[in-house]
């Protein structure tokens, strides 16, 4: 037997002003609670976050600076070209050090090149105690593996687990720094501050720098580099930047006006967890900063939780660090990410950046360049490609014509080796009257 049709009588106008409206009224009192949840929770991890008007509503999607009119300097088209490639770790997969990563590189005082990595006692996960191995160069990372010093340890975790790290360099005083998180998934991160004055050869024993910080922005630095500031405003500032502090979330720039002595938190902006802590959420996360010809600092950041699409987000300081202002913050489309720590260049006109350019996976490693302070990506150079991960770009003082890239890369994944491609920066052909 066929069940006899049921047609519903169609609601006449008036009924269904009556059913509906109740609806509405829900659903416009659930987007004003959501609404409050979310500043409520950026009020709690910052008392004097002011949200600007109609913040939540911003379209990180748009790059603020594409249409300023700040005259980037004259096009000098330039093409890569690698010239030495070097591995400096491979990871056995064994042994009291299965694992290699978290390439960092810095210049010396005297022109070398200090390169340092995670050596990780544990093959799997981040956790476990680790040392911190450094290698220098003294001929521009010319020559083989075999040139580099041998690989020495500066700090051997005893049961619990480091995090590398910033280098940076203080030019005044000629003095190499490594900042690092000691206890890394501790409640309370300790942030510690070694230093080398003789040229990176020597490192002296970390100071504990948690207390002047303030431990609700005791941060994981980097990983990368950090600045010494040529430029006003606040030149000579040494700054960092940091992520993951408070409750694990957010992005913080550390500061120095006394050559690394003394330390304060800047500019901070919180994550935003707008869907309860999984995709969709703001959550800047590893970051890496350079200095531009105007004195501003542009900084590039992780996209934790791909909010919104797979690519970096962008912010920028116009205060030496003080601040990092919501309306000059914004998604890179150009620059997509499978979230990963990048690295970032500036020199002479050109904005190099390196990633995989690929929105899920670690690998396809690409330099890419900007003449207009990252408002477009003019060109690229593709690195590696196979598996790749964390880079870091670096170039010494005094010689114009290299750049240099220390990455993870591999066949069988993104970590079996650590290595330093040096590539020669030449004019573009037919370009240089232009
Ligand atoms: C660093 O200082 C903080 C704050 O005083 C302290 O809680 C932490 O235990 C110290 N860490 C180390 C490794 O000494
Ligand atoms: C450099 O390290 C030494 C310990 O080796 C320490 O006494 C000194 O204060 C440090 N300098 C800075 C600026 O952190
Ligand atoms: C948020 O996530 C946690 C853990 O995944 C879950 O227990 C909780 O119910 C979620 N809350 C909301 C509002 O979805």
């Amino acid at each position: 037997m066929t069940a006899p049709k049921r047609t519903w009588p169609l609601l006449s106008g008036r009924s269904r002003l009556v059913l509906l409206a109740p609806l509405f009224v829900i659903a416009i009192l659930a987007w004003w609670i959501a609404s409050k949840t979310l500043q409520n929770y950026q009020m709690a991890i910052n008392p004097d976050v002011q949200l600007a008007e109609g913040s939540m509503g911003q379209d990180y999607s748009r790059n603020p600076h594409v249409n300023d009119d700040t005259q980037p300097g004259p096009q000098v088209g330039i093409t890569l070209q690698t010239v030495a490639d070097t591995v400096l770790w491979t990871s056995p997969r064994k042994g009291e050090i299965p694992l290699y990563r978290i390439p960092v590189l810095t210049y010396t005082p005297e022109g070398n090149l200090v390169a340092m990595v995670e050596g990780r006692r544990k093959p799997e996960g981040d956790t476990h105690p680790k040392i911190f191995s450094v290698r220098r160069s003294t001929d521009r990372g010319d020559t083989s593996c075999e040139m580099w010093s041998p690989a020495q340890r500066i700090l051997y975790d005893k049961g619990i687990s480091s995090y590398l790290g910033t280098v940076f360099v203080d030019d005044t005083t000629r003095t190499v720094f490594l900042m690092y998180a000691y206890c890394e998934f501790c409640p309370l991160i300790s942030m510690m501050l070694m230093n080398s004055t003789d040229d990176g050869i020597t490192w002296g024993r970390p100071r504990n720098i948690t207390d002047m910080v303030g431990k609700d922005y005791a941060a994981y630095p980097g990983p990368g580099y950090g600045i010494q500031k040529k430029h006003e405003p606040a030149k000579g500032r040494l700054v960092v930047c940091g992520h993951g502090f408070h409750h694990g979330k957010g992005l913080v720039l550390l500061l120095s006006d006394d050559h690394g002595m003394t330390w304060r938190r800047g500019a901070f902006v919180p994550s935003i967890p707008f869907t309860n802590g999984t995709d969709g959420d703001f959550d800047p996360d590893e970051c890496q900063l350079v200095e531009l010809p105007d004195g501003s600092l542009y900084v590039v950041a992780r996209n934790e939780k791909v909010y919104k699409q797979h690519c970096k987000i962008v912010m920028r300081s116009f205060d030496g660090g003080e601040t990092l202002p919501q309306e000059h913050t914004y998604l890179d489309g150009a620059l997509i990410e499978p979230r990963i720590t990048s690295g970032l260049w500036y020199h002479d006109g050109t904005l190099f950046y390196s990633g995989p350019k690929h929105d899920t996976k670690r690998r396809n490693l690409y330099i890419r360049w900007s003449y207009d302070h990252g408002k477009t990506w003019s060109s690229e150079k593709q690195i590696w490609a196979d598996w790749a991960g964390y880079s870091t770009l670096m170039m010494l003082p005094g010689d114009k014509s290299h750049l240099y890239i220390m990455y993870e890369r591999g066949k069988t994944g993104p970590v079996d080796e650590i290595a330093l491609t040096k590539i020669k920066i030449s004019m573009e052909q037919g370009r240089e009257d232009t």
